[in-house]
């Protein structure tokens, strides 16, 4: 047995106190969670996409349950930058997890407004780049599954962010993830985390028309758990695992043992995404939980599981 445990994590320069996040989309802009949770016992949080002007996302029915899983095709539902700064970054300055701000955008000038603006405010740790977003007509996934957008957007948004930590979100609908996550490390991201959700659909068979009106939408929950553990792993063995850089890994986290295998497979730190649906607390009980298999498999320092995968 392990007397103590330490869980802290050093992601891309930043000292976290552990190495559990909640998910883009997931937890609004933490004062929805607050009541379920306290937010200062994770390591980060990362808030739902900022754009440029507020976007009241797509029509709706835009959420749909599947067998192990849902679908979502909000499309980036938001309340703005300006708001976002007036309204929610108060809020955010008052937790100790490290706060990242998810950034999308339809053009790569609107990422660097958003990054720009921020880059200057002492409450955000880090900005998350949404390039992998299934769920709007421009922008959003075509930004992720082609390299040279990767890199050019992935440049111009770390000049913008100044010294905030930049993590680029990659899309799993390509063919070889580890081509674009070598392409946004290469151009300079300090971060990486995967994966958002996958493009899918779900039919009616009475009215033989899509469910969502959006027609497709993006697929998370457990259903994409094996999947998401392989793709990090991968990124892990062919991208990260000789850099400096940490991967977060989230797709279908929702208990300590889900955590760990991710963590197994290379990442550095986890998210917990459509699991605070059903349980909004899951990310705190996750951290006691990993501590828990850390004293059980006496694990001195949870960086030592990171990538150990025999
Ligand atoms: C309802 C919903 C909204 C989401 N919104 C965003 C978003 O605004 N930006 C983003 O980068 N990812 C968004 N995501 C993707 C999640 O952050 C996460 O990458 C994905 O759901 C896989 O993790 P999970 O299976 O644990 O949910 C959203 C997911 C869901 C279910």
């Amino acid at each position: 047995m392990q007397e103590t445990v330490d869980l802290s994590v050093d992601f891309a320069g930043l000292k976290l106190a552990n190495p559990v996040f909640t998910a883009s989309g997931t937890c609004g802009y933490a004062d929805e969670l607050s009541a379920f949770m306290d937010i200062n016992r994770l390591g980060g949080f990362i808030t739902k996409s900022i754009t440029v002007m507020p976007r009241k996302g797509n029509a709706t029915p835009r959420i749909v349950e599947t067998d192990s899983g849902m679908l979502n095709a909000i499309g980036l539902a938001n309340v703005g930058l300006d708001n976002f700064v007036k309204e929610r970054l108060p809020v955010l300055e008052k937790f100790s997890a490290a706060v990242f701000v998810n950034v999308a955008g339809q053009t790569i000038a609107d990422y660097v407004a958003v990054a720009e603006r921020l880059s200057s405010e002492p409450a955000i740790a880090g900005f998350e780049l949404n390039i992998s977003c299934p769920n709007v007509a421009k922008g959003g996934i075509s930004f992720g599954t082609e390299p040279e957008n990767v890199t050019q957007i992935t440049s111009a948004v770390k000049k913008a962010g100044g010294e905030k930590v930049l993590m680029v979100k990659l899309s799993p609908s390509v063919t070889d993830i580890a081509v674009t996550a070598r392409a946004a490390v290469d151009a300079g991201a300090d971060a990486l985390s995967l994966v958002n959700t996958f493009t899918a659909m779900v039919i009616d068979i009475e009215t033989r028309k899509p469910v969502l009106a959006n027609r497709t939408g993006g697929l998370s929950g457990p259903a994409i758990k094996p999947i998401a553990v392989h793709l990090v792993n991968k990124v892990y063995n062919e991208v990260t695992r000789d850099s400096s850089v940490p991967i977060l890994g989230l797709g279908g986290i929702r208990t300590a043992s889900d955590a760990i295998e991710f963590i197994l497979a290379g990442a550095s730190a986890i998210a917990t995404g459509t699991a605070n649906f059903i349980e909004p607390d899951c990310a705190e009980k996750i951290v006691e939980g990993i501590k828990e298999y850390c004293t059980r498999n006496s694990v001195a320092n949870i960086r030592d599981l990171t990538g150990s995968v025999g």
